[in-house]
């Protein structure tokens, strides 16, 4: 299945720090936030991916992912000239979609511990499925209630007296028709199409299936300021208690089987002396 990963929107909570990098540039601990969600892809099996971002930023995510080989993936990259909403970006990427199943993940959402996406992707028979996670503030989020079947059964954006406390993370799995939902909701009040109205579309349909994440899963949407710090702190106390790095896409990519010893070693070879490539050589290379 292929993969689209959302790295435009205008980041105005992250002002005066997006002046100086899109949001999913800035440095999450040791990495830029995008490797996590390239992370989150690459884990699910998912190696042919469409990275969509701003006309100022793509460049800079060309000179910093490029083409994926190194990684045993593709990347492709399409423009989104203006934030105009998240399915916005869904009808952007549809030569790359092809009508065919695919994965969308937010460029800023962080996910730690196991999504169930590799397994969801093989099981996965149409319509299209979200996942729920268990908050302490569902009012921030869109909020979703699961029957027992695993059809949703209501999701709110951002409700005063939400119906559970599942809000949706960033990840979402769609079969082809959603680039021609996406095309017929009308924007919101803040002038963007909605994820949500496009979710809305497919509940509609009875088409609309969650999976609640763990608790062994951390999920976190690093937009703001304190996020973006809490994901930081979150990451380093992870690689330092457990001596082993989270979304180092070489060694990702080297697990995965996406590509060789051989391979993934003459790519080690060309990082400049660091913490980064000793860890690779070590964890890796062993
Ligand atoms: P948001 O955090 O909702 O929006 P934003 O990134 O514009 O930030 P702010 O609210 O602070 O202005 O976006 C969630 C993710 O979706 C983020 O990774 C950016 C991406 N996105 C797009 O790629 N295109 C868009 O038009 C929008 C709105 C978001």
């Amino acid at each position: 299945m292929r993969g689209m990963i959302l790295a435009g929107g205008a980041g105005t909570r992250l002002f005066p720090l997006s002046q100086v990098a899109s949001k999913q540039l800035q440095p999450v601990y040791d990495k830029p936030m995008i490797y996590y969600p390239l992370e989150t892809l690459m884990s699910g099996g998912v190696r042919d991916i469409c990275l969509i971002s701003s006309p100022h930023d793509l460049p800079i995510f060309q000179r910093v992912l490029g083409n994926g080989h190194q990684w045993g993936i593709d990347l492709s990259y399409e423009v989104q000239p203006e934030p105009g909403g998240i399915a916005q970006a869904v009808i952007i990427g549809e030569s790359f979609v092809k009508q065919e199943p695919f994965v969308l993940v937010l460029g800023d959402n962080i996910f730690y511990g196991q999504t169930g996406l590799k397994s969801l992707i093989s099981n996965f028979g149409g319509g299209a499925a979200i996942w729920g996670y268990r908050v302490q503030d569902p009012q921030r989020y869109g909020v979703i209630e699961i029957d027992s079947s695993g059809l949703v059964a209501s999701i709110e954006e951002k409700p005063d007296n939400p119906k559970s406390d599942l809000a949706v993370p960033g990840l979402y799995v769609y079969d082809g028709t959603a680039v021609s939902r996406a095309k017929d909701l009308t924007p919101s009040d803040r002038g963007e199409l909605e994820i949500t109205d496009l979710n809305l579309s497919f509940l509609d349909d009875g088409q609309l299936s969650a999976v609640e994440l763990g608790r062994d899963v951390t999920w976190m949407d690093s937009g703001t300021h304190e996020s973006l710090l809490e994901s930081s702190a979150f990451i380093a106390a992870i690689e330092r208690e457990h001596g082993q790095k989270v979304a180092c896409l070489e060694e990702v990519a080297h697990k995965m089987g996406f590509v060789s010893r051989a391979e993934i070693s003459e790519t080690i070879e060309k990082m400049p002396q660091s913490p980064y490539r000793t860890y690779c050589e070590r964890s890796i290379l062993g």
